[in-house]
């Protein structure tokens, strides 16, 4: 913590200079989400709070389509992001392209695309979906199939809890796809009676297998309503150390995958944003205009 505590020092007094808030996924390391963050959560609770900033600048400690949503939202307000090479192996996955040729391929089936995703994605859709409320937006369609992009675990995921048909893409998330049912199988036997929990974006044998599946959000009021004595969370490694912190009666074990892209951001570099004022988040108007609709057309349901 000493090693830290100058550029804490250093982040809290541009805070203040700046007028800038500080959004904070839960992936990211406990520094940064306990001791520089404004608002912290999923990245439905970072999009609808993203709405409320009363500030000048946003820096999104997050990966770079959760950068843009916060831009969608703001249009008027600076967000910068702390190192633009942080992506997503989702958003990866997908082109606008990609999704016009879906769109070609099924006439009138409404596309929903998954808030990991970049803004020109996001541009050729219906309407954007998170991992927490996934199913509420299918459902909120009224139609009998929708096409889901890009993720196909989250997507097949949905699928076994709706009777509304899917059709998903091929996308993966390269953290979550790591975690097999097997993993669980042996975490089970390690530790009898220890809760599993998993994030949506792992394959479908691993959420067979937890005893409850969320978004990084869901996972986190899990743990602090159920208070179970022993608890696992298939998912990003910080995300334990983060709930751990809240929950000290609480035991952790800890299998786990790190995102290499949530973990590039740093309080030195986010030090480094409010310096110099890089890397401002911009989004050319004839994409922000359709993204925008899309991500607003989630947050109204
Ligand atoms: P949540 O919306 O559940 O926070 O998930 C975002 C993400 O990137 C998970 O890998
Ligand atoms: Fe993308 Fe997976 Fe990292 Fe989340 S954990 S940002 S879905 S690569």
């Amino acid at each position: 913590w000493p090693a830290f505590a100058e550029d804490i020092d250093a982040i809290l007094a541009l805070k203040r200079e700046r007028n800038a808030v500080i959004l904070a996924h839960n992936y990211q390391t406990p520094e940064i989400f306990h001791c520089v963050a404004d608002i912290v959560g999923d990245s439905l609770a970072l999009a609808r709070k993203a709405m409320t900033v009363d500030a000048e600048v946003i820096v999104l400690a997050g990966v770079h389509f959760m950068a843009e949503t916060a831009k969608l939202l703001n249009p008027d307000k600076t967000v910068l992001i702390p190192d633009l090479e942080a992506g997503c192996s989702l958003a990866d996955s997908i082109t606008p392209e990609d999704v016009r040729l879906m769109r070609r391929r099924y006439p009138g089936v409404p596309i929903v695309t998954y808030v990991n995703t970049s803004a020109a994605v996001k541009a050729e859709s219906d309407i954007c979906c998170t991992s927490g409320n996934a199913k509420v937006i299918v459902e909120s369609l009224g139609v009998p199939c929708v096409i889901m992009l890009p993720d196909e675990y989250l997507a097949k995921n949905v699928a076994a809890e709706t009777d509304v048909e899917i059709i998903a893409w091929k996308g993966h998330c390269e953290v979550h796809e790591r975690f097999t049912a097997t993993d669980i199988r042996e975490l089970r036997y390690a530790h009898p009676g220890v809760t599993v929990l998993a994030h949506p974006e792992c394959p479908p044998a691993v959420v067979a297998q937890a005893d409850f599946a969320g978004s990084t959000a869901a996972m986190s009021d899990y743990v602090g309503r159920h208070k179970p004595a022993r608890v696992v969370l298939m998912t990003e490694c910080s995300m334990s150390d983060n709930v751990a912190v809240e929950h000290p009666e609480v035991d952790f074990i800890r299998p786990c995958n790190l995102c290499p892209h949530m973990k590039r951001i740093t309080l030195a570099n986010i030090r480094a944003t409010l310096e110099e004022n890089r890397h401002i988040v911009m989004i050319d108007r004839q994409i922000a205009e359709p993204a925008r609709r899309a991500v607003e057309h989630m947050l109204s349901i």
